[in-house]
């Protein structure tokens, strides 16, 4: 497999488990504000985050292409958030800037011709659409409206498992 190639999934893969433990800290902290169904709602997406990084890592591994684990520890900076608002609008730049990595990818994969990791990445590509609708619908909704007792209680109703 093609070693810049390589590099930049793996890279793809630490941005995945990243944006996962940013989910994480934002899960706990919207928790201690009181929004349960948002922290539930972040919950899972951090579970989705780890399914994105699970699902490069398996793409290589049948590729039998040697991962650098090592390369995969997580320096992670928590960050303060006041108000779910706050949180919304962090969640829609993380996914931004995850959208532009892996468009970077995905134009590698194209430029050594290695088609199976494009039709992986247009999987990602398609994906990271919903990604930015979702928390920018989030980003909206919490910025029209007062009622953030109601929409936490609607982001409550997400079941994870209705979505695999
Ligand atoms: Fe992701
Ligand atoms: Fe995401």
């Amino acid at each position: 497999m093609n070693k810049k190639l390589l590099f930049a999934m793996q890279h793809q893969i630490k941005e995945e488990y990243l944006n996962a433990f940013a989910y994480l800290d934002m899960a706990n902290q919207v928790m201690k504000m009181g929004y349960f169904g948002y922290a539930k709602w972040l919950f899972s997406q951090y579970r989705e985050e780890i399914d994105h990084a699970e699902k490069t890592i398996d793409f290589l591994m049948n590729r039998h292409a040697e991962i650098d684990v090592r390369s995969l520890r997580i320096n992670f900076s928590f960050e303060t958030y006041t108000n779910p608002l706050e949180v919304a609008k962090a969640a829609f730049k993380n996914e931004c800037l995850v959208t532009s990595l892996i468009s970077k990818t995905y134009e590698i994969a194209a430029e050594v011709k290695d088609f199976q990791a494009v039709d992986l990445y247009d999987w990602f590509i398609a994906e990271q659409t919903e990604e930015e609708k979702s928390t920018r619908q989030l980003v909206k909704r919490l910025t029209n409206s007062n009622n953030w007792v109601m929409i936490d209680q609607e982001l409550g109703k997400r079941d994870f498992n209705d979505e695999k």
